[in-house]
């Protein structure tokens, strides 16, 4: 039995099957709308989520299948004192795939130790989210053509952000890929990040303003300032607007970058900016359906219909 923790759970070559698959699925959504008859998806969410947790849902319900679970920790027995290990052993006997997000670094994967059925990590913390990686991977892919040879810039909350510690590390496994860290000093990517990329002798920068590397990208990757996971308001309230894309910002970007952005966007990104056609953000939350649909059938070793 598969679960997916991190995206490298998965290898490249298994990875470009599963967006193949989200692929054709996108281009004939009938021909699996009951490819997961009677199966039935738990989402167990220990923390808030919109997009995820009902992007998962919408991925099952669209296979035919069937969802239950729960959205926030003190619905479930959680507040009880119950540990994840004991629920993913009760809910193992309820349902055939679990999606579970929970604030703790490594809970799904201690959940993954006791399960009976697969489980996906739906972001576990500031850690990893890899179900958002294989989505911008697919946003890439779809929109570039290729996962190679490409300069990309992360920007804002590098040092929370799970979604681009899980991205940096997936691209680690693909050829001629430069990054470019946009973050203020107290948000830096974090060192064991760094130490990686310097192990495998990647090249990258750090550097502050937007303004001066936005020439040089093929792909801006922006994210929200991770307010939960600050110790205090007043540094959060100091940094959440340090960036915001505006038109006048996009005028000195390339005609072909692409804007990413996991969601919830808060500030980081002007709504003025959303009818440029570098801005891919809603197509990308489109594309998560399709590979998180692609990831379900794998896990559960459905063959395509
Ligand atoms: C991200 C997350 O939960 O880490 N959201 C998402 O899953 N689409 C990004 C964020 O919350 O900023």
């Amino acid at each position: 039995m598969r679960h997916l923790m991190n995206p490298l759970d998965f290898s490249v070559d298994e990875l470009e099957s599963l967006f193949d698959l989200a692929e054709n699925i996108a281009a004939n959504p009938a021909k699996y709308a009951h490819a997961c008859d009677g199966r039935i998806l738990a989402t167990c969410f220990y923390e808030p989520s919109t997009r995820t947790r009902l992007s998962f849902e919408s991925a099952m319900t669209r296979l035919g299948g069937r969802v239950l679970g729960f959205s926030e920790a003190s619905s479930s027995s959680a507040a009880k004192g119950e540990s994840v290990s004991d629920t993913i052993r009760v809910i193992s006997s309820y349902a055939d795939i679990c999606a579970m997000r929970h604030p703790k670094e490594g809970a799904p994967m201690v959940a993954a130790t006791r399960s009976g059925i697969p489980v996906i990590n739906a972001g576990d913390g500031g850690h990893q989210h890899p179900t958002q990686t294989l989505t911008d991977l697919m946003t890439i892919r779809a929109l570039r053509g290729s996962l190679n040879g490409f300069t990309i810039g992360l920007c804002g909350d590098l040092k929370f952000g799970r979604t681009v510690h899980s991205l940096i590390e997936a691209l680690l496994r693909y050829d001629n890929i430069r990054f470019i860290f946009i973050s203020p000093p107290e948000l830096r990517i974090p060192d064991y990040i760094t130490d990686r990329l310097n192990a495998k002798g990647v090249s990258y920068e750090e550097v502050i303003r937007l303004e001066d590397s936005i020439g040089e990208l093929d792909i801006l990757y922006m994210t929200r300032v991770q307010r939960e996971r600050f110790f205090n308001e007043e540094d959060y309230v100091r940094l959440k607007d340090f960036y915001v894309l505006t038109n006048e910002k996009l005028q000195l970007a390339r005609n072909n970058m692409l804007v990413l952005h996991p969601l919830p966007r808060v500030n980081e990104i002007s709504v003025e900016v959303d009818d440029d056609p570098r801005a891919v953000y809603f197509r990308q939350a489109k594309y998560g359906v399709y590979v998180r649909m692609a990831l379900i059938m794998t896990l559960l070793e459905i063959e395509r219909p």
